[in-house]
């Protein structure tokens, strides 16, 4: 029986995530650690941890890893842990400017005790959610994993560090690293700070939706279930003992015509509000994901429309949770 830990696993990624590996009927058992901050609606963060608590194969943590110690982890899960998942993080760029220190403190101090809780477990296997803001503004389209980095926000500042924290444990204990650079990811469960979310909400409560720039920017938006192939393939590779790679989809939307999709998935128009660029967003996203085909497999399948329909019945559906 495996036994993974999985930070962060309460929020969008984490709970699609989890929600998956419970329903695969997969030998294993999880341990969700996740403070449910109030970034957004701690009302569906815990919806989704009183679903999971229905399978004896899922056990909730409610701890903070800003402050939280490896002896205090160490007293709460006795069992050997086999793969760490580690999602927790202060998300969002524009937040990232006010606040700093305490996306330092979350994203990069979080990683660093996560990691030293992989070397006491003796855990030889660690997946670390990156991003694609740590390449910056790089022109040279599609990124490559190669490219050179130059993060312009203090969130991809932090999760860069995160990444080369991965590579000391690696090169000095051994520990099997794999970070996942995630493209825009969206789907059922999104984040509300996130463009689809905020733009769907907008457009059905007859509100303007704010474009900053001309609305020329554009995104490489991946379906949450293509993400969780991703991760899922991640888990079980073990070919190489440090590896960075992109889960992206490999299409760059411009954000004129993700809206125009979104106007035809919900029968409605946008009205649409110009503002000044934003200091710290990249202008344009778009992932080469050849490495992840060559070393996991990864294939993402969702077409857009599609995607945008089920996070549209999604939306509808938990509406008064989020707004609660
Ligand atoms: N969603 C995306 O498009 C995207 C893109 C690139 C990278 N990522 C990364 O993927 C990961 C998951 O993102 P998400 O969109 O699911 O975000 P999310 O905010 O929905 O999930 C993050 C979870 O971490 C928890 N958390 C925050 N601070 C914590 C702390 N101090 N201690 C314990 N738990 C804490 C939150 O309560 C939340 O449940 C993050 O690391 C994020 O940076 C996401």
């Amino acid at each position: 029986m495996k036994h993974y830990v999985i930070t962060g696993g309460a929020g969008f990624i984490g709970s699609n995530l989890i929600r998956n590996l419970l329903q695969q009927g997969e030998e294993l058992t999880i341990t969700c650690i996740d403070k449910l901050d109030d970034f957004y609606s701690v009302a569906i963060k815990e919806q989704h941890i009183q679903e999971f608590k229905k399978s004896k194969q899922f056990r909730f943590l409610r701890i903070d890893i800003d402050t939280a110690t490896v002896s205090a982890l160490e007293e709460l899960i006795l069992e050997p842990v086999d793969v760490i998942i580690h999602l927790a993080a202060k998300t969002g760029v524009r937040p990232s400017l006010s606040n700093p220190l305490a996306y330092q403190q979350t994203n990069i101090r979080g990683t660093q005790l996560m990691l030293d809780f992989s070397r006491a477990k003796k855990c030889h296997q660690f997946i670390f959610a990156s991003s694609s803001s740590v390449y910056g503004e790089n022109k040279n389209f599609p990124w490559k994993e190669t490219e050179p980095l130059l993060p312009i926000s203090p969130y991809a500042m932090t999760k860069l560090s995160g990444e080369m924290l991965g590579h000391i444990y690696h090169h000095i204990y051994g520990l099997r690293f794999i970070a996942l650079r995630f493209f825009t990811v969206y789907g059922p469960g999104q984040r509300p700070d996130l463009a689809i979310h905020k733009f769907v909400k907008n457009i059905l409560e007859e509100k303007s939706i704010s474009f900053f720039g001309k609305g020329a920017s554009s995104r490489d938006y991946t379906y949450i279930d293509d993400i969780v192939q991703g991760i899922k393939a991640a888990i079980a590779y073990t070919n190489s003992g440090f590896e960075i790679i992109n889960l992206g989809n490999n299409k760059s939307i411009v954000l004129h015509k993700l809206v125009a999709e979104i106007e035809e998935v919900l029968k409605k128009n946008a009205t649409i509000h110009y503002l000044p660029e934003q200091p710290g967003e990249v202008h344009s996203t778009f992932a080469d994901i050849t490495k992840a085909k060559d070393l996991l497999g990864y294939q993402p399948k969702m077409k857009l429309k599609d995607g945008l329909q089920l996070f549209y019945d999604w939306y509808v559906t938990n509406r008064d949770l989020l707004n609660s």
